[in-house]
């Protein structure tokens, strides 16, 4: 009884002070101001961050496969140099948010085992495979167009840490879509075949990144909310439509035909109309049974295994550090 009693005013003062930090947290949110790694934030805040800037990495960092399949068979040594270039970028993507990540306590290993135990996502679009050269094309193109749609309105997000790194994504990202259309620009004013492979990427990999935005708006088990808290300042739909109508005039530029008969400009609206996407599809990938699924899984869980040595004699080489200094500072006292 007297526990009880004591723990009562305790646990509604608790109650008070969370719904005033609340309060404060989200004034400030409203007020465009930044939220910092050790400023009060709700649980829900953190844990929906976590999650994004989690499988954004995780995307950062399994994206590297598709592409990495082609450096050894790029066509030229510029091509070559630039892909590899393009190919580190990702990897230094991945490293940046899993430091965002971590700023909200939990660790990269936390967070790689969540990916590799099959617990986490990563974005759908890396489960297609890269045929032919002109794949690398298309996803510079389309895949880092997609990306860099979505990551822009991201540079604003109210979390500071996962906004600050995706200036720099950005920018890198900007660099990666150029190069795929120079890629795409060269095939299509090649020869026939070059045109009929730039023609067939396209086809191949229009859908599937429509689908990179999320699933419909009303679908969007997070988006509200995340709308609601600054994350997110565009809807997945708003998103999707931006890039379609972004995407249309340079396919044209191309002299390539989107994979879409329903594809068509609205003079009402000034948006092009598009088909309707197979969001089956889009479950299926999710659920694990996309073309490359698999195959992308093993790959990261052989690099993890792989690597372990690489991370044994860096904890040894850091505990060893750690004894030297303790020691020298045992004399110093
Ligand atoms: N691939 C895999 N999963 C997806 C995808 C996708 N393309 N789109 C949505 N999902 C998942 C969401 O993660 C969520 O699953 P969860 O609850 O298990 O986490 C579920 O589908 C429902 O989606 P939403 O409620 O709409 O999720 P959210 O509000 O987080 O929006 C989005 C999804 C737009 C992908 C958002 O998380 C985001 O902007 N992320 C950052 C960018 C990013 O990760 N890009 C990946 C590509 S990076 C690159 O191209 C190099």
């Amino acid at each position: 009884m007297y526990t009880q009693a004591l723990n009562a005013p305790q646990s509604d003062e608790r109650h008070l002070e969370d719904a005033d930090k609340s309060a404060r947290f989200e004034a400030r949110v409203a007020n465009e101001q930044r939220i910092e790694p050790n400023d009060w934030m709700p649980a829900a805040y953190r844990k929906t961050l976590t999650r994004q800037i989690s499988q954004h990495a995780h995307s950062e960092i399994v994206g590297m496969l598709p592409e990495g399949n082609w450096i050894t068979r790029a066509p030229t040594l510029r091509r070559k140099a630039a892909l590899l270039a393009k190919v580190q970028d990702e990897c230094g993507h991945g490293l940046y948010l899993y430091a965002a990540a971590e700023t909200l306590g939990s660790s990269r290993e936390e967070l790689v085992d969540q990916l590799l135990g099959g617990k986490a996502k990563y974005s759908s679009i890396f489960n297609y495979p890269t045929l032919t050269w002109a794949d690398i094309g298309a996803i510079g193109w389309l895949v880092d167009g997609a990306a860099i749609m979505n990551q822009i309105p991201l540079c604003r997000c109210s979390y500071g840490p996962y906004a600050r790194a995706m200036i720099r994504v950005c920018k890198e990202e900007s660099f990666h879509q150029r190069q795929g259309y120079e890629i795409m620009v060269t095939l299509s004013r090649g020869t026939d075949e070059q045109k009929a492979m730039a023609q067939d990427a396209l086809n191949r990999w229009w859908w599937p990144c429509l689908m990179m935005f999320g699933p419909p708006d009303q679908q969007s088990q997070h988006g509200n909310q995340s709308t609601r808290w600054k994350i997110k300042r565009f809807s997945n739909d708003e998103l999707r439509q931006k890039f379609v109508d972004a995407t249309v005039p340079q396919a044209r530029y191309l002299g390539l035909t989107m994979p879409d008969p329903e594809l068509r400009f609205n003079d009402a609206t000034q948006h092009w109309d598009f088909g309707a996407i197979d969001w089956q599809e889009f479950a299926d990938v999710l659920a694990g049974f996309g073309p490359c699924n698999r195959d992308r899984m093993a790959a990261r869980r052989k690099a993890h295994d792989d690597g372990a040595w690489v991370r044994e004699a860096a904890q040894a080489y850091a505990d060893k550090e750690r004894a030297r200094r303790a020691a020298d500072n045992a004399v110093a006292a």
